[in-house]
């Protein structure tokens, strides 16, 4: 276990975290700030971002910086570096990224689905390969990106998503095996069904919870897959969280691709929370 101070001294002085106004980034946020962290938070709603920033720095007397935008925007990843042109960032966190439709493919515009690239695999390759240049160059710093057990087999309802996921998985192992002997630690994180707000928000509009503030069934805490995570920052390239994901990736992995794709789709057609 690391210091406080050692910890911003690798990882610091500035983190940005996109996807922080709610879930797991804004929990993460939060647990790099308590280390003494300042963070540049990311995401559409400007005022539930302040809210989360101005929480934060009472709680914990770090800086923030708040950008709200949209990271599906052709624009989104030139905006960011723009507002942090002035500041050492020594650790990217990419959270945003779950489906809030779990919906064919075919039922969607091709818009959704370049929307969802756009987010979750363009942008994050376009703010790693800015980012990434000067933590090499000091010798030190992180990249964490989040993934979904969406993306270690595919399935219906999750097309494009589940194929995003996959490559925020392989671009991470490739981008560790490229930085870890650099000083740069970066790990994927492989998350399964997760308590979070969009998680709930699906699962309510599926019928599948009482309200948007029930539990949903099987779901690990957020806060448990974020230490685990910061736990887990130099043991790259890639993590699954939480003992059940750790489960379903080993079963997975002992089966044919074939076979595997077959055991998603009968889950899917049971309904479950891909999120
Ligand atoms: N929760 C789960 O069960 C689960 C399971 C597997 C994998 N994961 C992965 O874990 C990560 C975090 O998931 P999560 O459940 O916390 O939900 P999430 O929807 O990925 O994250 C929510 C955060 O992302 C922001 N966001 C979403 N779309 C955005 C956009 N286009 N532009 C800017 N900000 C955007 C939201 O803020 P605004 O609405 O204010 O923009 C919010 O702050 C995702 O990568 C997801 O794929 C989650």
């Amino acid at each position: 276990m690391t210091s406080t101070t050692e910890f911003a001294r690798k990882y610091g002085p500035w983190a940005l975290v996109a996807g922080a106004s709610d879930g797991v980034g804004a929990t993460f946020a939060e647990s790099l700030a308590a280390r003494g962290v300042d963070v540049v938070l990311i995401a559409r709603r400007a005022e539930v971002l302040n809210d989360v920033a101005s929480g934060i720095a009472e709680r914990h007397g770090v800086g923030t910086r708040v950008l709200a935008l949209d990271l599906a925007q052709p624009q989104a990843a030139a905006q960011i570096l723009e507002g942090v042109a002035d500041l050492e960032i020594g650790m990217l966190v990419y959270c945003a990224g779950a489906d809030p439709n779990f919906a064919p493919f075919l039922s969607n515009s091709i818009e959704t689905a370049e929307s969802m690239v756009q987010r979750n695999c363009v942008v994050p390759m376009q703010l790693c390969h800015q980012l990434a240049q000067p933590m090499v160059a000091r010798g030190r710093g992180g990249i964490v990106i989040f993934g979904s057990g969406a993306g270690l087999a595919g399935g219906p309802n999750m097309v494009a998503y589940g194929a995003s996921k996959a490559f925020d998985m392989v671009f991470a192992e490739s981008l560790w095996a490229e930085l870890h002997g650099e000083g740069v630690d970066v790990l994927g994180v492989i998350l399964g069904k997760t308590n979070t707000p969009a998680l709930r928000r699906l699962e309510h509009s599926r019928g599948q919870l009482s309200s948007e503030d029930a539990v949903p069934e099987g779901a690990a805490a957020v806060e448990d897959v974020v230490a685990e995570a910061i736990e887990n920052l130099g043991n790259g390239p890639t993590l699954m969280a939480g003992e059940q994901m750790r489960a379903a990736a080993g079963f997975l992995g002992s089966l044919s691709r074939n076979e595997a794709v077959a055991l998603i789709s009968a889950a899917s057609a049971g309904a479950m929370g891909a999120s």
